[in-house]
């Protein structure tokens, strides 16, 4: 973690929840987070499933905790049936969106440039974006970490987004929901190489938040969010049971 920039730690309950459980959950965070108060260390934001965005919202109200969508479209509104634009997650409160997570490039085939649209959608509606990024084990394997995290930053972010609007989140795909994660070393390196990017890219690029994803877990969780340029985590699994996400916040270091 790096002085100036606030931590965030984002769940991502991907499709999961029905409403009696998923406003449940809402309420235990936002109790919890409340409850905390000043002692609270870092920024606090669920993603439910578009089908629980307006209940949570309603859940989360007077508590610190932020809400976020798990995607939009890059058009404001159309023939787009099943979809939802930034407006739509906007108007129901929420303050972030996830895009181009590894489960939409991959089970719905979404390019860099498609996630940039969506970005710029967002950007144009006030959300702050959550671009994900991160290499699958075979690209790994062959050596190309680096080179394609690049590629999808360059790819994914519009050229003219400010530090302020978007947050990277860095989640290997083969970290994703296996228990595997990368060594703090490797964490480190990719952070780092994200870090440099972007401040050669975007004006004010050093203020970016820069997320790990993968498998993060209370066990891990405090060795992970105390590395350099380790901004905070965007959690999945363990984000659904409340008392191992409290962990994972109460994780961060003390600032
Ligand atoms: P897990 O924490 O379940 O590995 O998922 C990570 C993730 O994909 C968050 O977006």
């Amino acid at each position: 973690m790096a002085s100036g920039r606030r931590p965030l730690i984002a769940a991502n309950w991907k499709m999961n929840g029905l409403k009696s459980d998923g406003v449940a959950l809402a309420q235990a965070v936002a109790a919890w987070a409340k409850s905390a108060g000043a002692a609270l260390r870092g920024e606090v934001l669920v993603s439910p499933p578009a089908t629980l965005i307006d209940a949570v919202s309603a859940a989360l109200t007077g508590s610190p905790v932020q809400l976020g969508g798990q995607d939009c479209h890059a058009q404001p509104s159309g023939a787009f049936t099943g979809d939802i634009s930034a407006a739509m997650l906007k108007d129901l409160g929420a303050s972030h969106v996830i895009l181009g997570h590894s489960e939409r490039r991959t089970l719905h085939g979404e390019t860099d440039d498609q996630v940039k649209a969506k970005v710029a959608a967002a950007r144009s509606v006030g959300l702050v974006a959550i671009v994900c990024v991160g290499e699958t084990e075979a690209q790994r394997d062959a050596g190309d970490t680096l080179a394609v995290i690049v590629r999808q930053i360059d790819g994914s972010i519009p050229s003219e987004a400010t530090a302020t609007e978007i947050v990277v989140a860095y989640e290997p795909v083969w970290a994703i929901g296996t228990g595997r994660t990368p060594t703090l070393a490797e964490i480190v390196e990719v952070h780092k190489a994200i870090r440099a990017r972007l401040a050669a890219r975007i004006p004010g690029g050093d203020a970016v938040r820069i997320l790990y994803g993968g498998s993060v877990k209370p066990s891990n969780a405090p060795e992970v969010l105390a590395l350099a340029d380790v901004d905070g985590a965007l959690v999945g699994g363990a984000s659904l049971k409340a008392d191992d996400f409290f962990a994972i916040v109460n994780a961060l270091p003390q600032a």
